[in-house]
């Protein structure tokens, strides 16, 4: 799918004398999206934002419905966000595949928010199939290349994404950052140059 709206390049971050500041973000209907979001958090000691469709939880669309919306391109209206994605360095967003296409809640979230400067890496967990089409139309929605993206299917889920999700968080921020920013070092951890357009395949990791 290709993007109508010019992207903007992903600047580089500069060299700063704390870890960069993180927000990880996704929509999870069934937990699975829930429970990379947060190991990709603690890793990256990086603040969590729950994407909610607004309104009260009985009005949480069913399964024919998601899948509709998300099929035709919907922006579903959610919660008020509690971070301002524009105030940190890197954002991830992450999401389930719907019906081969990006959930509304998560366009909905994407539309509401201007991500300003911050950088972008893009994660999804689904059944099978739909992971670079779902990748294509969140850099659609947000304008930004994702300086990395991360798919794992229910069944890599399931087994034990922890080998998948560092691989992942160490071409974010490098081999060994979480551990740094745990341990309280004021040693520098730039974000590296964004390179080329979010490439991607179903199941894996790229960056
Ligand atoms: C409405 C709906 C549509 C789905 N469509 C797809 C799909 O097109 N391709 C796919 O691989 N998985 C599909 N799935 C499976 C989910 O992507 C998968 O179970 C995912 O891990 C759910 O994430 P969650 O637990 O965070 O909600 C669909 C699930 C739902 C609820």
């Amino acid at each position: 799918m290709m993007c109508r709206c010019p992207l903007e390049p992903a600047e580089p971050v500069a060299t700063v004398s704390t870890p960069p500041r993180a927000l990880v973000v996704f929509h999870s209907r069934s937990g699975r999206t829930r429970r990379i979001g947060r190991m990709l958090a603690a890793r990256l000691q990086a603040d969590v934002e729950e994407i909610q469709f607004a309104g009260s939880i009985d009005r949480t669309p069913g399964y024919a419905r998601c899948a509709l919306q998300a099929a035709g391109g919907h922006a579903a209206r959610v919660q008020a966000a509690r971070h301002d994605p524009a105030l940190y360095d890197l954002v991830l967003v992450g999401s389930p595949v719907w019906c081969w296409s990006l959930p509304a809640p998560v366009r909905g979230w994407l539309k509401m928010h201007p991500l300003g400067a911050a950088q972008v890496a893009f994660f999804c967990t689904l059944g099978g199939s739909g992971a670079e089409r779902v990748f294509a139309q969140m850099q659609q929605a947000c304008g930004k290349r994702a300086r990395a993206t991360l798919a794992l299917t229910e069944a890599q889920v399931e087994a034990g994404p922890r080998a998948a999700v560092d691989t992942f968080v160490a071409r974010l921020v490098g081999p060994h950052a979480h551990e740094r920013a745990r341990a309280g070092a004021a040693a520098a951890v730039p974000l590296p140059h964004a390179q080329g357009p979010a490439h991607s395949r179903d199941a894996h990791s790229t960056g």
